[in-house]
């Protein structure tokens, strides 16, 4: 049985261990989508963890769609990033940018170019969206021409290489949670007629040509994907083709030996083992909500490489070092989630020497 402390490759990096922070969006960015002065204690304070994966971070303007959060394809963007790889380089963690392109969920009012989101196809999603004027409805987005489609490609390409400039070991494609990506894969959100649309191939196409592109640019392994398949928010419906999509485009990017693929999982368990099986490298799994007591269990039934935990490693820095010692865990507050300063970000209290918590 593999023991969730055990170290691991991934890429071109041996990892201490195999727990995963999983990617945060805490929106406390500068307008200009330069990271907060902040960023730099709140990721140094969490890698003792094997891998960290940043909040998702927009390739563009057009890729924005809550406020304050980080983009990284300004120069300004790569200074600020940098600040933040390397102070986790330093206490020896490793550091993955998310990059991720909202797609249509967006509000005009919280993008730099306040313009119209944009999408597969001109269908909004549905819902609401906090700005700073308070919750507004998400606007009906401008489908994507075939030409910009491949634009966006470029667009990502650029964000993993100034990703790696800003010093990051590598970048995680958001391919999940109705953003962009998923967007395409969706019937409901895409209806396109070109080759980005109809068949399960179009549909993948342009996931894959994403990640081949970045994988050429930046090398295959330091490009990651996380997918969550079967989410279904924000007027997302994968279909009754969604786990065959999957088998897809999973064995497809497979071929092309991306560091590891990461899934956010929503309860398939066929699809997850037939997803354990299709793929060769690493496998990083989250299951929202998974109790304490079952921290390690997929790593050591050999059905995950990495597990990646959220709510539990933003409220306790030390996450590695508590759950080594059986010591108890700081509750996440929602309150303090996005936005805001220090409060709720880099004061969450880590153990004393002696094993009581103190700030
Ligand atoms: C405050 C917050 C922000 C999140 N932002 C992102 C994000 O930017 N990208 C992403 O892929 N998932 C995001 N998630 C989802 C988490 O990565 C994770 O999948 C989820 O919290 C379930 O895992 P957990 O129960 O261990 O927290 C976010 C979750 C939380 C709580």
């Amino acid at each position: 049985m593999t023991s969730i402390f055990a170290p691991v490759r991934v890429g071109r990096y041996s990892l201490p261990n195999r727990l995963v922070m999983a990617p945060m969006t805490r929106s406390r960015a500068a307008f200009d989508g330069t990271p907060g002065e902040l960023a730099a204690d709140y990721y140094s304070q969490r890698a003792g963890l094997g891998l960290v994966v940043t909040e998702g971070t927009q390739p563009s303007d057009d890729g924005q769609g809550y406020l304050t959060t980080p983009g990284i394809y300004t120069p300004a963007h790569v200074a600020g990033w940098r600040k933040i790889t390397s102070v986790v380089h330093e206490k020896g963690g490793h550091i993955f940018i998310q990059l991720m392109h909202v797609g249509r969920m967006s509000h005009p009012d919280n993008t730099p170019h306040h313009r119209q989101g944009v999408a597969p196809s001109a269908i909004a999603p549905g819902t609401g969206m906090f700005t700073a004027a308070g919750m507004q409805d998400i606007p009906t987005p401008r489908a994507l021409t075939t030409e910009e489609v491949r634009q966006t490609v470029t667009d990502f390409r650029h964000a993993a290489r100034s990703a790696i400039e800003a010093g990051a070991d590598g970048i995680e494609i958001h391919g999940a949670n109705a953003y962009l990506v998923q967007q395409f894969f969706a019937p409901s959100a895409n209806t396109r007629t070109d080759e980005y649309g109809g068949s399960i191939e179009n549909r993948a196409r342009f996931a894959i040509e994403v990640l081949t592109a970045i994988a050429a640019e930046i090398g295959t392994d330091r490009t990651a994907v996380r997918l969550s398949p079967g989410t279904a928010m924000w007027g997302i419906d994968e279909g009754p083709e969604g786990p065959d999509l999957y088998r897809y485009l999973v064995a497809e990017l497979d071929k092309l030996g991306l560091a590891y693929v990461h899934i956010m999982h929503q309860g398939n368990e066929a699809l997850l083992a037939d997803i354990r099986k299709l793929w060769r490298q690493p496998l990083i799994l989250n299951r929202p909500g998974r109790p304490r007591d079952q921290i390690g269990a997929d790593v050591a039934s050999g059905l995950a490489d990495l597990e990646a935990y959220g709510q539990m490693v933003l409220a306790n820095p030390d996450f590695v070092v508590r759950l080594k010692t059986n010591a108890a865990m700081n509750e996440a507050d929602p309150k303090t989630f996005y936005g805001g300063a220090a409060k709720g970000y880099i004061d969450y209290p880590v153990l004393s020497a002696k094993g009581d918590t103190s700030s």
